[in-house]
């Protein structure tokens, strides 16, 4: 059974001790060099959906354990995702000049201090998940290299400059590594995280690999088609991007429909591991399956957010 709404109301309950972490992970404004840290809040604040925090919590939840063990970890999850959307932006990627429903980051600082900033976010991330235990600190590493994360922008960027070359192969390729990693990786570190020093069974994490991957390509679509139907008031970025450099997205190589009804696929396929998810946890801490009927539903909404969202 599904929940609609479940995780609007997690995110919702759990936002303020996420953005608090992510406060007390970064430098205060005041400290030297001000400006540099001034443009890391401003990237932070106010922020996005935080889905990838979330999405660390949630780790946590399906292994039975408090949300609050893993708020630091959670908070760098957002911390590297928001370098990430700060270089994303720069000139010499995606040029765009809306982020969040303000002027992005270079439009602000300039891109030389943007550019500081994102690498000040990524080398913070570390040092937040730095005691969540060194199977957290790997997950993080490979999801946001270039084996993950930076691979993934590597190849979109090369990408747009080849429509000759545009195949869903490619296209999947990105996506798993663009932004597919990250969202993997967020799960696979709260769990890290809320059992740390006990190792987190390799069961558990098959499956949340297995379900983050899923969600991240429907995360991915779905993003790749708000690009065509969202407006810059739902989106906090501008529309149509994508069209204008001739990225290859999943609408351009498919058409609209056929990318929702893929992305809402995907999202099914995740959800159809909740359950799994669940009594693999359960077994993990020990507790009764009914126990993590929670987390399942929490798990079968996000993956339905993931497709369904306006933002
Ligand atoms: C944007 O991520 C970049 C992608 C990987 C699609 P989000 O859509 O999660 O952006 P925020 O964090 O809510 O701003
Ligand atoms: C970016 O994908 C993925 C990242 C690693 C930041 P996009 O370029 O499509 O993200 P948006 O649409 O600018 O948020
Ligand atoms: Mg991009
Ligand atoms: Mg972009
Ligand atoms: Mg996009």
């Amino acid at each position: 059974m599904t929940a609609t709404g479940t995780f609007a109301r997690f995110t919702a309950d759990w936002l303020p001790r996420v953005d608090a972490a992510i406060e007390a992970l970064l430098p205060p404004r005041t400290a030297a060099p001000v400006r540099l840290h001034e443009a890391m809040h401003y990237a932070l604040f106010p922020g996005g959906k935080r889905l990838r925090p979330m999405l660390a919590l949630l780790g946590a939840v399906a292994v039975g354990e408090a949300p609050t063990r893993v708020l630091r970890a959670a908070a760098a999850l957002e911390c590297l995702h928001t370098y990430s959307l700060v270089h994303d932006d720069l000139p010499c990627m995606d040029d765009d000049a809306l982020r969040r429903g303000r002027p992005t980051c270079h439009v602000v600082y300039g891109e030389a201090l943007a550019l500081l900033a994102g690498d000040a976010l990524l080398t913070l991330a570390f040092e937040g998940v730095a005691d969540a235990g060194p199977a957290a600190v790997a997950a993080l590493a490979v999801a946001a290299g270039s084996r993950g994360m930076v691979g993934g922008q590597v190849e979109d960027l090369a990408a747009e400059g080849d429509p000759g070359a545009h195949t869903e192969e490619r296209l999947r390729w990105i996506h798993d590594h663009k932004t597919g990693a990250l969202i993997t990786a967020s799960l696979l570190v709260g769990a890290h995280a809320a059992r740390h020093p006990e190792p987190v069974p390799r069961a558990v994490l098959d499956l949340l690999t297995r379900f983050g991957d899923q969600l991240g390509r429907a995360f991915q679509i779905a993003d790749d088609c708000l690009d065509l139907t969202g407006t810059a008031a739902e989106l906090g970025k501008n529309p149509l991007a994508d069209v204008a450099l001739g990225k290859l997205t999943w609408p351009a190589l498919v058409g609209l429909e056929t990318s929702l009804a893929t992305a809402r696929g995907l999202a099914a396929a995740a959800a159809g591991l909740a359950p799994a998810i669940a009594a693999a946890g359960a077994a993990a801490a020990g507790v009764p399956p009914v126990a993590l009927d929670a987390a399942a539903q929490l798990l079968q909404d996000v993956a339905f957010q993931a497709v369904e969202r306006r933002r």
